[in-house]
């Protein structure tokens, strides 16, 4: 039996020290949430499911309700998981009307013959699954819509910074562990402000935004969508731990190689198949926890982790 684990993460870039603390509590509960279900003997799947899914409730985040706003101030919203023992993953892009993405992409990975979903069809299939479907009303926050004013008389001044955005935090996500050595990952987001209309980051693109494999071990990144799909940044780390590098030193590369060959930044978490837990991040902060043991472990500045007892969270 291996020794299950989790971990997750809450995005990168410069999250401000007035979100810190809900940050924080948000990126524990998540955590702490995941693992319960892994120590009742479930499967890595349901955990990662259950953690993001907590965190796309949680307005603070840039996923499910408190998503970032596009260009004309709307949600649109990506995500995916995947099953480290089979290679199955599930996917939806663009998407305006459900509450849980990330369990709509499990849907597609689990009820239809295809990966990924988008827009009207992907809505089509959440109406035929009977997802909780909910409106802008509920998904669009009294923040993201200060963020998309920022932006818009920032970028006035100082030009496009969609590889250095302002604050806030980016994108959500989950690997973990099961005591059948199985390893699952998920990933959801509301992309980046002020993002055309239309446009889809690397969240829901397999290899990208999350990739996982009994063989290597299991990753989701957060940061720069378009510089994550160019290097295929999940993939590329789950490489890395198939040929030998622990999860901490495959993040720490894989990331290197994205500021070395499209000057892109990110974060990405990871948990090897040999159970080694890792995380790093090249953006000024990323919000991350992880849980095994009883102990919740989590931290947003680099150099900066504190360990929380499961029964006092
Ligand atoms: N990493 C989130 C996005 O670029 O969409």
């Amino acid at each position: 039996m291996n020794q299950p684990k989790i971990i997750v993460h809450g995005g990168a870039w410069a999250i401000p020290d007035d979100l810190r603390e809900g940050v924080l509590q948000g990126v524990r509960h998540a955590a702490n949430a995941g693992f319960q279900i892994l120590k009742q003997g479930k499967a890595s799947l349901d955990a990662v499911e259950i953690a993001v899914r907590i965190l796309e409730d949680n307005p603070v985040f840039d996923a499910g309700r408190g998503s970032c706003l596009n260009a004309k101030g709307q949600v649109e919203m990506d995500a995916v998981i995947m099953n480290g023992r089979t290679l199955a993953a599930g996917a939806v892009a663009g998407i305006d009307c459900v509450k849980n993405p990330v369990s709509l992409a499990r849907m597609v990975m689990e009820k239809t013959k295809h990966v990924l979903l988008i827009g009207e069809g992907a809505k089509l299939f959440a109406e035929e699954m009977n997802v909780e479907m909910v409106g802008q009303d509920y998904l669009v926050t009294k923040y993201a819509r200060e963020e998309l004013e920022n932006y818009r008389k920032y970028e006035k001044t100082v030009g496009n910074l969609f590889n250095n955005k302002l604050s806030g935090c980016d994108t959500v996500g989950a690997v973990a562990i099961d005591c059948h050595g199985n390893i699952a990952c998920a990933t959801s987001t509301g992309g980046i402000t002020a993002k055309r209309v239309g446009r889809v980051g690397d969240a829901p693109i397999v290899g990208a935004g999350a990739y996982c494999d009994n063989l290597g071990g299991g990753v989701s990144a957060t940061g720069h969508g378009e510089s994550i799909i160019r290097v295929s940044l999940a993939h590329q780390t789950v490489g890395l731990m198939k040929s030998g590098e622990t999860a901490d030193d495959a993040c720490k590369m894989a990331l290197s190689d994205m500021a070395e060959r499209v000057h892109g930044a990110g974060g990405l978490i990871a948990i090897s198949k040999n159970g080694d837990i890792g995380y790093h991040f090249t953006t000024e902060r990323m919000a991350w926890a992880y849980a095994s043991d009883d102990l919740v472990t989590s931290g947003l500045d680099p150099g900066d982790s504190e360990v929380f007892s499961m029964s006092k969270l």
